[in-house]
């Protein structure tokens, strides 16, 4: 069989499994298993495939065609500037991350060497995209999650990255004042769960359930902030969050949206003399 007949094949039956992406699902699994470029399977489309590659290629789809997310299957993934290593360890750095990442950097863009913590690091993408574009921040990455840390951690090694990363809850164990608390907790409801496409299935419970972190991160960086918080939220729940976080007395308070236009980010400001001289 013909790259180009493998190809089609492979779209094929993606698509049949309900994969809406399956023609640069199949691009990307192909190109990867037989070390082509997606351009060199167009220009080598009439190349015969060995016994081997065919095997290489199949076993990748396959693992797609049973929902893996693609970023699993594939090994890495591109997060703004960077490729990080990803698997079931910890969540698949989503697009509209990136935009909390512009934010952020958009909120320090005055600030020198800025003092950052990212809260639920999960593979480290935040934290390691604010210190790749911003290199003289101070940045420091938690997380719960032991697996997650070590994944971050080989992110952080393979990039050259210098970050600080922490075990423990939220911002357990953090000390001094940060410029930015930044954050993308676990915001999908246990019921909503079910319904979602399959690929989350394979992601970490702990990354995608949401069990109050977000209300309890908003109140508790109060304590260590003295400029911006920023969080990613369910995209039906960013008004909630504005309210709830002018319920702790933050102000400057504003939604933001993702680039499909959805609702996707709240940032608030905190600032600490208010927490000493106010009621
Ligand atoms: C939605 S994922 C975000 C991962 C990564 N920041 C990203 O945007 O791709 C949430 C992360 O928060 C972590 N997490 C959940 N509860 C936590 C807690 N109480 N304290 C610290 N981290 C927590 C999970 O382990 C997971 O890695």
């Amino acid at each position: 069989m013909t790259l180009a007949e493998v190809l089609r094949g492979a779209t094929d039956y993606l698509a049949g499994r309900g994969i809406d992406t399956a023609r640069v699902d199949a691009e990307l699994l192909l190109a990867r298993a037989l070390g082509l470029t997606r351009i060199e399977l167009y220009t080598l489309h009439d190349r015969p495939l060995t016994e081997p590659e065919r095997a290489a290629a199949r076993a990748l789809v396959q693992r797609r065609g049973r929902r893996e997310p693609l970023a699993y299957v594939l090994g890495d993934w591109d997060f703004r500037k960077l490729t990080l290593k990803t698997d079931a360890r910890a969540l698949v750095p989503r697009p509209e991350t990136e935009v909390v990442v512009e934010r952020c950097l958009a909120l320090l863009v005055d600030v020198d060497a800025p003092r950052v913590v990212d809260v639920g690091t999960g593979s480290g993408a935040i934290a390691l995209a604010l210190k790749h574009e911003r290199p003289d921040a101070d940045v420091t990455a938690t997380d719960s999650s032991a697996d997650a840390l070590a994944l971050a951690r080989e992110n952080a090694e393979a990039n050259g990255l210098d970050v600080r990363l922490l075990a423990g809850d939220l911002l357990a164990g953090l000390d001094g004042t940060f410029d930015l608390v930044v954050s993308n907790p676990p915001y999908v409801d246990a019921a909503e769960l079910a319904g979602l496409q399959p690929e989350l299935s394979f992601e970490p419970r702990a990354a995608l359930v949401d069990e109050g972190q977000t209300a309890r991160l908003a109140a508790d960086a109060r304590a260590v902030l003295d400029g911006w918080l920023v969080l990613e939220v369910h995209e039906n729940r960013a008004a909630v969050v504005a309210e709830e976080l002018s319920s702790f007395g933050y102000s400057a308070i504003s939604i933001r949206l993702d680039l499909a236009g959805r609702e996707r980010a709240v940032e608030a400001q905190w600032a600490a003399t208010r927490a000493s001289s106010g009621p």
